[in-house]
């Protein structure tokens, strides 16, 4: 065991630190408690044996410092005090100083070993305990972790069955509205081409006032003008509508058909290559785009799922800007992942958002123009890749969104 003993009289302390020794204990000395603190902190001891009366610093203090120390690193190291003069008020301020024992300095060698050993026992128990609290501290966290991922993926895995349940069904009636008013536009132009005609014989309808009050009446009633422009707006709006629930649908479809693919090992920087010219239009209308690519060795993918995922960033980027920007990819791997990050100069995303921006149907476009699907889909595909998206945005700045995929895919354990 590791002794600080703390004595004024170097005879007492010579004598006693020899008999420590003999009984196999490594001893230090320390002559005034401003010494022994020091030697506290450097040597860290199991036992503290602390004279109370002493020049520079008495033991009292010394242990109130030590104790002090000690708080900042939740550690403890049992203190027993030694003196010649064993009274209650000694005893007192010694316990009150946060000293754990006390012994008269006369008292047989034996006691001072059962206190030592009681000490030790207390000390070890209390080590174990803290060990286990800092086990059961990390379990907890853990716990906490993996119930953060389940609730996410059991939403993922919810919503994804959810929405291909909504995409098939909305896709049929989608579909035949959509024909339909294709052919309603085509028959609505045919009548207003029919009603045109008509107009022109209005004039050979003088000989007849009763009919033509009829017809005149009757376009009255219809706001004939009015409708005839009306329809075109009409018409326009319910297809733009129409187009979006489309693509909602279509999004939805994405969404929950993230199993369905083939695994091969492919060139991410081509692919996020290609899907740049396919969304190109949106992106390079905003932004230069910055490409620092590393040359990625091939990674192991369903190709398609993963140009989904660029699509949906570099789409998000080019929406953040609010007139021109940059957007920078950039890519990296180590001998287990590869990474491929997509950084833009727009306007960053508020602490309070960050949490949601996975979360199905969280968007803050206007209304209309996000689904909201985006990121969500973006991060089951990670998920089912074993990958993960790691954000980064600063408001005003601007933020990177980093895909990070094995480069093989993991074996099912
Ligand atoms: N690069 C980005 N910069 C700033 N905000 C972003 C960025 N990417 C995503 N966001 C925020 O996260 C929200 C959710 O994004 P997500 O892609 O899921 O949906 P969306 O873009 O709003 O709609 P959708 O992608 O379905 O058209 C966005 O509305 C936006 O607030
Ligand atoms: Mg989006």
């Amino acid at each position: 065991m590791k002794i600080l003993l703390v004595e004024d009289s170097r005879a007492v302390a010579v004598v006693m630190a020899a008999r420590l020794a003999s009984f196999g204990h490594e001893v230090s000395l320390a002559e005034n408690g401003q010494i022994a603190v020091d030697k506290f902190q450097e040597s860290a001891p199991d036992l503290v044996l602390m004279d109370i009366e002493m020049p520079v610093m008495d033991g009292f203090e010394a242990t109130n410092r030590i104790r002090r120390i000690e708080e900042a690193t939740s550690s403890w190291t049992p203190i027993i005090f030694l003196t010649a003069s064993n009274t209650h008020e000694n005893l007192i301020t010694a316990i009150e100083a946060g000293g754990d024992d006390f012994l008269a300095k006369n008292w047989p060698e034996s006691i001072l070993q059962a206190k030592m050993k009681a000490m030790t026992r207390i000390n070890t128990l209390r080590q174990r305990l803290a060990k286990n609290l800092e086990q059961l501290t990390e379990t907890n966290r853990n716990l906490a972790d993996t119930q953060n991922q389940l609730l996410q993926s059991q939403t993922m895995a919810s919503v994804g069955q959810l929405a291909a349940g909504v995409a098939h069904e909305i896709n049929n009636p989608v579909g035949f509205v959509n024909s339909n008013l294709g052919s309603l536009q085509g028959q609505v132009d045919g009548l207003l081409r029919v009603i045109s005609a008509y107009e022109t014989a209005d004039s050979a309808l003088a000989a007849h006032p009763g009919i033509l009050a009829a017809i005149t009446a009757a376009k009255k009633s219809a706001d004939l003008d009015f409708l005839r422009e009306d329809i075109v707006t009409l018409m326009t709006e319910s297809r733009d509508g129409l187009a979006r629930v489309a693509k909602i649908v279509s999004n939805l479809k994405d969404f929950s058909q993230v199993d369905n693919a083939d695994w091969q090992f492919v060139k991410l920087e081509a692919g996020l290559d290609s899907t740049l010219e396919v969304v190109g239009s949106e992106v390079k209308a905003k932004a230069e785009v910055i490409k620092e690519y590393v040359g990625l060795p091939d990674v192991e993918c369903m190709a398609a799922q993963i140009n989904q995922v660029f699509a949906k960033l570099l789409v998000n980027a080019a929406q953040a800007i609010e007139r021109r920007g940059t957007i920078t990819l950039r890519t990296g791997f180590d001998e287990l992942e590869a990474w491929v990050e997509i950084e833009d100069t727009g306007h960053g995303i508020p602490p309070e958002n960050m949490k949601r921006i996975f979360d199905p149907f969280f968007s803050t476009l206007p209304i209309g123009q996000g689904t909201g699907m985006g990121l969500s889909l973006a991060y089951s595909i990670a998920r089912g890749h074993h990958g993960r998206i790691d954000v980064k945005s600063v408001v005003g700045q601007g933020s990177t969104f980093r895909l990070t995929l094995p480069r093989k895919r993991p074996t099912a354990a």
